[in-house]
């Protein structure tokens, strides 16, 4: 047994010895790998008589946690050493002045999500959020569009086939518009309920105003006794800051959504000349967004008694939004990844936007 007291020592010295992790691995290998020296001893235990077999193995078995042991302290160290070296070697100058020409731009997007968010956090909405991949039933079903409705063909849809059926109602979508956050907030959330919904949604359609791939918010009201008057004073409110605006003509169009009823859209006073688009006067209208007081069929899919709730809803396009307010004349342009276009038309990264810090800083930008 002496010379299990000598492997013992002669184990742990080169543990202690391994100056780097490679070594360390040799030395644990050496001991307890499928080969190693314990492992080895742990093996030729099978041909002693039941006695020594019993007396060996507690033994062999108190070494082997001896070394496991010893295998841990030492990789400890010898982590925490690399660990030490590398911070050293590694030092940032934080006191060193940014490059100028690698500050980047915040996109006309975010920047008008930021701006949309700012306004209507103010009045109390929170930001919800679903999935741009939708299953039929939140993109159409429960906002009041059953299949064969037609209705789904004002929407150019692409479908993404279901691995799991053949039936083509089972087919999820990319979603036409951020209207089935409408449903999923409903799911989720008791009333009282106020949200703005922002995010990617999708479309078959391309040219100067149109992007397959293109940007909406969504917004929700549901409360007991909310009327149209309280639509048109939150879009009114909502118009004025983000054009930055005391005064601005709005009028409201009747129009048709399946998930709204009535449904209206909006428009705002503008003078179009042949160079500019100048808003908040004049004698054109431009349509901003489309609106309305929600379906009761959709606050049933919803899970919300009609007779007991009401609410308005909208949908705004960001983009187009963008395209308004900052003058940039072509959609696709947005998505062409264009860093010449991103430094003309983007935002200072450092410009917040708030209501009460300034909603655009347009001056302060680069622009
Ligand atoms: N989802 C509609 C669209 O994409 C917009 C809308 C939203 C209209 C909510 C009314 C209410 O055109």
């Amino acid at each position: 047994m002496e010379n299990l007291e000598s492997l013992k020592a002669e184990i742990l010295a080169a543990i202690a010895q391994a100056q780097d992790l490679k070594a360390w691995d040799e030395a644990r290998v050496a001991a307890l790998g499928k080969k190693g020296k314990v492992t080895e001893l742990m093996k030729g235990m099978g041909a002693l008589p039941v006695e020594q077999k019993i007396e060996m193995g507690k033994k062999l078995n108190v070494l082997k946690a001896e070394i496991e042991q010893a295998l841990e302290n030492r990789r400890n160290e010898l982590a925490e050493k690399e660990m030490n070296e590398k911070l050293a070697k590694e030092t940032i100058d934080v006191t060193l002045p940014i490059r100028d020409e690698v500050q980047g731009r915040i996109h006309p997007v975010s920047k008008i999500y930021e701006e949309v968010v700012a306004i209507f956090g103010e009045m109390g909405f929170e930001v919800a959020e679903g999935p741009d991949i939708e299953d039929q039933f939140h993109n159409f079903n429960a906002l009041n569009m059953p299949a064969n409705h037609p209705a789904r063909q004002m929407q150019d849809t692409f479908y993404i086939p279901n691995k799991n059926s053949d039936d083509f109602d089972d087919s999820y979508v990319v979603r036409t518009h951020t209207s089935p956050v409408q449903i999923r907030t409903m799911e989720s959330k008791k009333p009282p309920i106020r949200i703005i919904a922002p995010g990617r949604t999708y479309r078959s359609d391309y040219d100067a105003t149109h992007t397959p791939m293109f940007h909406q918010v969504e917004g929700l009201v549901i409360d007991k006794n909310i009327t149209m008057a309280h639509l048109k004073g939150c879009l009114y409110d909502f118009v004025k800051a983000f054009f930055e605006l005391d005064e601005i003509p709005v009028r409201y169009r009747p129009s048709y959504f399946p998930f709204t009823e009535p449904s209206a859209e909006m428009d705002i006073g503008c003078l179009k000349t042949k160079s500019e688009l100048k808003i908040g006067a004049g004698t054109d209208w431009l349509e901003i967004l489309g609106c309305g007081m929600v379906h009761p069929n959709v606050l049933r899919a919803g899970g919300i008694d009609p007779d007991e709730y009401q609410g308005f809803a909208f949908g705004m396009g960001i983009d187009r939004l963008a395209m308004l307010k900052y003058g940039i004349p072509d959609l696709r342009t947005f998505f062409e990844s264009d860093v010449r276009w991103l430094k003309h038309y983007g935002f200072n990264p450092l410009d917040f936007s708030s209501m009460t810090g300034g909603l655009s800083n347009n001056g302060g930008s680069a622009r």
